[in-house]
């Protein structure tokens, strides 16, 4: 295990060095997409430079090692959620991909007219639309799990939704708009005692706090490679064996094939029966040196400074009168994110004027709409902290609120 040493870390990541309109970047828009170390982008270039080759489908030397390397990743991944094996690693292009093969392969096969599935009002439109689409063909229903006033599940208002008419459970493990945590294995737990299958968005749970599957018990987990430390275009999906053996393939096309006929196909076994084509040999290679970053780092150490940080940033920005600050109070409640509006200002104009300060957040919508009406906003101005990020930079961000807020005159109302 290392020793977690902020400033040796941020020496790991090139880009944490650049400045941006003259000033140091801060760069809090973690929840969208993190930063990269050395180990990965050189892990990369050497893939490129010394191995690349198509995987599965040559004799010579370099397929077979880039085939072992990606197979050697999705061996790693295993381990790193706890799965009992890699044929349970489907690779897709992230997580909204992972959730789309599920709601075709899964939902095309098995649901029927009458049928609900339940997500919850703090979905990603991930963890929506997918649904939505496949409902409307199905003819089956949405149900959406209420969202109380700090931000958190209704869990007495989600247990009366689970009814013997659901057949899917699908849920944010931390939610990516406000921070908030759920109960993971509790809410797993209730959708179990209905004999109800469960999704499980862990997009912004897996670049933080430690996953297993195992566990959790959990049917499905998807998750994307580019939030922790790994490159765009690389999701998982976590399936329990016998259920992605029951599916049917997403994508047709090379690898998932066993035979091709004029007439029909027989398919490849699990996992390959849903990796249609060339997949991200390079970004899985690369991403099997961002799993091995984030252990030796190690959970815990991750966490603690997260936690630490998103501790003092609260208790700062609390002190602002006119910041209003969304989601959980308790900070146990909630990972590295911080949702704040200014009062009287469009969350654009704060996050523009950040900007000009080298503070990168996001704002708006955060993909999660819903949630956004719910606390009857448009959208939010999005803080989101990995364990790179230092309480030095939640001073140069505070600085910069105070900057808007002289810019408009905000007084509190
Ligand atoms: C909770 C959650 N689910 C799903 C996604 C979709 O991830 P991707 O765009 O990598 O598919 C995100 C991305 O922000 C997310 O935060």
């Amino acid at each position: 295990m290392l020793k977690f040493d902020v400033s040796k870390i941020r020496e790991d990541f090139p880009i944490l060095g650049r400045k941006i309109r003259g000033k140091n970047l801060v760069y809090f828009d973690n929840a969208s997409t993190s930063q990269k170390p050395k180990a990965v982008l050189e892990a990369l270039q050497r893939y490129y430079a010394e191995t690349n080759a198509n995987v599965h489908r040559g004799i010579h030397a370099l397929s077979q090692q880039a085939t072992d390397q990606c197979e050697a990743v999705r061996a790693q991944t295993a381990r790193f959620l706890h799965a009992s094996g890699p044929e349970q690693i489907v690779f897709t292009r992230n997580a909204t991909e992972a959730i789309n093969l599920v709601a075709y392969a899964w939902g095309r096969k098995f649901l029927k007219a009458g049928d609900e599935i339940l997500l919850t009002g703090m979905e990603h439109h991930s963890n929506i639309v997918p649904w939505q689409i496949l409902a409307q063909e199905k003819g089956s229903q949405l149900k959406f799990a209420p969202i109380l006033e700090d931000g958190c599940l209704d869990l007495e208002g989600l247990k009366t939704l689970l009814t013997p008419r659901t057949k899917l459970f699908a849920f944010t493990a931390m939610n990516n708009a406000f921070g908030t945590i759920n109960p993971v294995a509790e809410l797993l737990g209730l959708a179990r005692e209905q004999g109800v299958l469960t999704l499980v968005d862990a997009a912004q749970w897996t670049p933080h706090l430690r996953t297993d599957v195992a566990a959790w018990d959990c049917d499905f987990l998807v998750f994307s490679a580019h939030k922790m430390l790994g490159p765009t275009g690389l999701g998982v999906l976590y399936g329990k064996k016998k259920l992605l053996e029951s599916m049917d393939p997403f994508l047709g096309g090379g690898d998932m094939i066993r035979e091709v006929h004029l007439s029909h196909s027989t398919y490849n076994e699990i996992p390959y029966k849903f990796e249609a084509g060339t997949p991200h040999i390079g970004g899985i290679v690369a991403f099997g040196a961002a799993l091995e970053y984030l252990s030796r780092l190690g959970w815990e150490a991750i966490d603690r400074h997260e936690r630490g940080l998103t501790r003092y940033a609260m208790d700062a920005l609390s002190q602002e009168k006119e910041l209003r600050i969304y989601g959980p109070s308790q900070p146990e409640r909630r990972g590295g994110i911080l949702s704040f509006n200014l009062e009287g200002v469009h969350a654009h104009d704060v996050g523009t004027i950040l900007d000009t300060e080298g503070v990168a957040v996001r704002a708006g919508h955060h993909c999660c709409q819903p949630l956004m009406r719910r606390f009857k906003t448009s959208g939010t101005v999005r803080a989101s902290f990995y364990f790179y990020n230092t309480v030095d930079e939640v001073d140069v961000m505070l600085r910069a609120i105070r900057k808007v807020k002289e810019f408009f005159k905000v007084k509190v109302p």
